[in-house]
């Protein structure tokens, strides 16, 4: 039977790790061919540190994501313990990551997952193939995935117990769009539910907006043994 595919984050950018790291053997190569001499010895070393650099941070993306997605998931979602009745809303969900794990955990409740399907963020990114996940794990009757930028205003207010997002909101690229997207979320919310928001930079912003709403904001992380690049976490309670 097929497996479920949560795909691989930035592959351009593993992908110019891993040239990276070959033009950096190359270099060394060149220069070893050179008696040793000042700017041979210095070429060789600049070429074997960075080609290991680059092909270590390219080992240890495709490592978070084989693995450590999955356990950074159970972690975000062991934040606030889901009963069965909530809905659920995944930002960014990519191939269905978090609404899939969140729908595992529903009964009467549901997992929607919204996106804009860049396949710039993640490799072969279609809703199609989220909603093919969750088929494979078993919770397609209890998913609902639509196509919404979180920065527009399309979903209702005050209609989700729970907001998760892993890896998404740094995409937006202007402060301000990030600022709406944290707006978003929070309006989204109903009150006494909580956003999980997991990033690897700009989550000081967040939790700087989540407490300018009155937010209560616990913040975690960043988690360096099985997530590359190291991810936070911002935990905001709606409390009004
Ligand atoms: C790195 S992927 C992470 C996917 C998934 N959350 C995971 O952890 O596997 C980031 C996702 O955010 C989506 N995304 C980027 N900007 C978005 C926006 N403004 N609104 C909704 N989704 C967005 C991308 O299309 C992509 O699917």
């Amino acid at each position: 039977m097929k497996k479920p595919d949560y795909g691989v984050d930035a592959p351009g950018v593993t992908l110019i790790l891993v040239l990276f790291s070959m033009a950096g053997a190359g270099l060394a190569l060149f220069a070893g061919y050179y008696p040793s001499g000042t700017w041979s010895s210095s070429l060789f070393s600049f070429g074997i540190w960075a080609g290991a650099v680059c092909f270590l941070e390219a080992v240890l993306m495709l490592l978070y994501a084989r693995f450590g997605k999955f356990r950074h998931r159970n972690r975000m979602l062991k934040l606030n313990k889901i009963r069965g009745h909530e809905q659920v809303l995944d930002v960014g969900t990519g191939r269905g990551l978090l609404m899939v794990g969140a729908a595992k955990q529903l009964i009467t409740g549901k997992a929607t997952g919204i996106d804009i399907w860049s396949s710039k963020d993640l490799g072969n990114n279609k809703k199609e193939l989220a909603l093919k996940n969750a088929e494979l794990e078993g919770v397609a009757d209890k998913v609902n995935i639509e196509t919404v930028d979180i920065t527009s205003n399309e979903l209702p207010d005050n209609a989700f117990d729970l907001v998760l997002s892993n890896l998404c909101l740094h995409n937006i690229k202007s402060k301000e769009q990030r600022e709406r997207a944290c707006k978003e979320i929070y309006r989204v919310l109903a009150t006494g539910g909580t956003a999980i928001i997991s990033d690897f930079r700009h989550t000081g912003q967040y939790a700087a907006v989540f407490e300018a709403l009155h937010m209560e904001v616990i913040k975690k992380g960043p988690y360096l043994l099985d997530t590359f690049p190291p991810l936070r976490v911002v935990v905001a309670k709606k409390i009004c």
